[in-house]
């Protein structure tokens, strides 16, 4: 076999076999098949587009070229949840010990933050003394006694993906939906779910910015997952603004003990309860999602949700009390207020504009080497449909004492709001749900 060849069958429009394609992953990854001849395939895949036996077929070549986390020794149905990528998404915190109260195990690898998007792993670690490295057998041990630990990514998992991503993020293909959607199932793979919820994002912070395209990317991600035998589901939500009010570890951390205490904001609760209940369905613990979704806002309601949280957090060596006091919690030295400079209503609120200011404060890492500041971000007071009145404080920013920075963040946070003299249309948070049966919008 040559890769020559599999490019151009591709570019021509043709389907490889699952045999070919792991040629190429295998190539890849072992440095047999060279940067120019991949990024030629990822281009034609671009173009070309790949029929769902494709995608599904690369999706494993992926999962299977290094660690693949063995979950076996759990009892249950582990069902993992996956979000494309948001800012101010802080879901994991609150779903996984959610679902956890009601028997769903959650046994979770997480990332870290880079660029303008946070990572779980950096917010739970600004919970003094929180361990994010666990031995396979504690983590093991741990989501058997307790049903529920997240821990950060160990091993060798996908290493074809990691190298693939880094070309396609220099070769203007990462925006192809087959690409996407193999490289985040293969990592869910990988990591060893039984069946798997994703939290596909829409709108300016998010990879697809429309509907239809999200859906597209669901649908593929739904059909791999139907194809190799996961149980796949996926629900499409708004990231045309930050979800909930906090954006930084620290701030984060408070706002999900706040909606796991039943008092979070809406649209973060909302999101949680639907994809919680997306996961509690799959794991065999309510029969509807209608009905797992009552389930969940009774624990929420009677306390079970926190208590699984404050004994997942004491479990990993952290300072569980923070659940009872959110001030434990690291706190930025200064607050600074942004004020709006005219009249009317919030038109547009740009999360990734915020998702960089956050950064620019300390809250992430411009380079994976960066270092970062828990207590420090930014703190949305006002969102999308909002009136505000000239001089009214838009957010604040939680800073370090003297930041440099503070003037050029305060006016990046001023530039991500449009204020309109009209009300803008409402858009709902939740907009439709692709599982194998189908397509539904809300
Ligand atoms: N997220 C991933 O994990 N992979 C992609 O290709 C794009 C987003």
């Amino acid at each position: 076999m040559r890769a020559v060849d599999l490019i151009h069958k591709k570019r021509d429009g043709g389907e490889l076999t699952a045999k070919e394609l792991t040629f190429l992953v295998n190539g890849y990854c072992d440095g047999g098949i060279p940067d120019y001849q991949m990024s030629a395939w990822a281009m034609a895949v671009f173009f070309r587009g790949m029929t769902p036996a494709e995608t599904a077929a690369l999706t494993l070549a992926m999962a299977n070229s290094g660690d693949q986390a063995d979950l076996t020794p759990i009892a249950g149905v582990k069902v993992d949840k996956h979000s494309t990528g948001g800012v101010g998404d802080k879901t994991t915190l609150i779903i996984a010990p959610l679902v956890a109260s009601v028997g769903v195990p959650v046994a979770k690898m997480s990332g870290r933050g880079l660029g303008h998007t946070g990572g779980t792993i950096d917010k739970l670690e600004s919970i003094a003394g929180f361990q994010t490295e666990l031995s396979r057998e504690k983590f093991l041990e741990q989501v058997n006694e307790l049903g529920l630990s997240v821990i950060g990514q160990s091993g060798n998992l996908t290493p074809a993906d990691k190298k693939l991503y880094a070309l396609r993020d220099v070769t203007a293909t990462v925006e192809s939906i087959p690409l996407i959607a193999s490289s985040v199932m293969s990592k869910k793979i990988a990591a060893g779910a039984d069946a798997i919820v994703l939290d596909v994002k829409t709108g300016s912070g998010a990879f697809m910015k429309t509907v239809d395209d999200s859906e597209k990317l669901a649908q593929a991600m739904v059909e791999i997952g139907t194809q190799i035998g996961r149980q796949t589901a996926a629900v499409i939500s708004d990231m045309d603004q930050p979800l909930g009010f906090a954006i930084g570890n620290a701030l984060e951390v408070r706002e999900a003990i706040e909606t796991l205490r039943g008092k979070g904001p809406s649209d973060l609760t909302e999101l949680c309860l639907t994809l919680g209940a997306h996961m509690v369905v799959l794991g065999g613990k309510a029969a509807t999602v209608a009905e797992a979704k009552e389930l969940l806002q009774h624990q929420l309601d009677n306390g079970e949700a926190l208590a699984k949280f404050k004994q997942f957090i004491a479990a990993q060596g952290g300072d569980a009390s923070v659940a009872d006091d959110v001030n434990l919690l690291p706190q930025a030295a200064e607050q600074v207020e942004v004020k709006a400079a005219a009249a009317g209503y919030i038109s547009a609120i740009d999360a990734e504009q915020l998702g960089v200011a956050a950064m620019l404060l300390g809250a992430g890492r411009a380079t994976k080497e960066a270092s970062i500041d828990y207590s420090v971000g930014i703190i949305i007071r006002k969102k999308v449909g909002d009136p505000v009145s000239e001089g009214d404080t838009l957010a604040v920013l939680h800073t370090r004492a003297q930041d440099a920075a503070v003037d050029e963040v305060s006016a990046k946070v001023s530039d991500a709001y449009a204020i309109s003299a009209m009300k803008p249309a409402e858009r709902p948070l939740l907009l439709s749900v692709v599982t194998a049966e189908g397509t539904m919008r809300y």
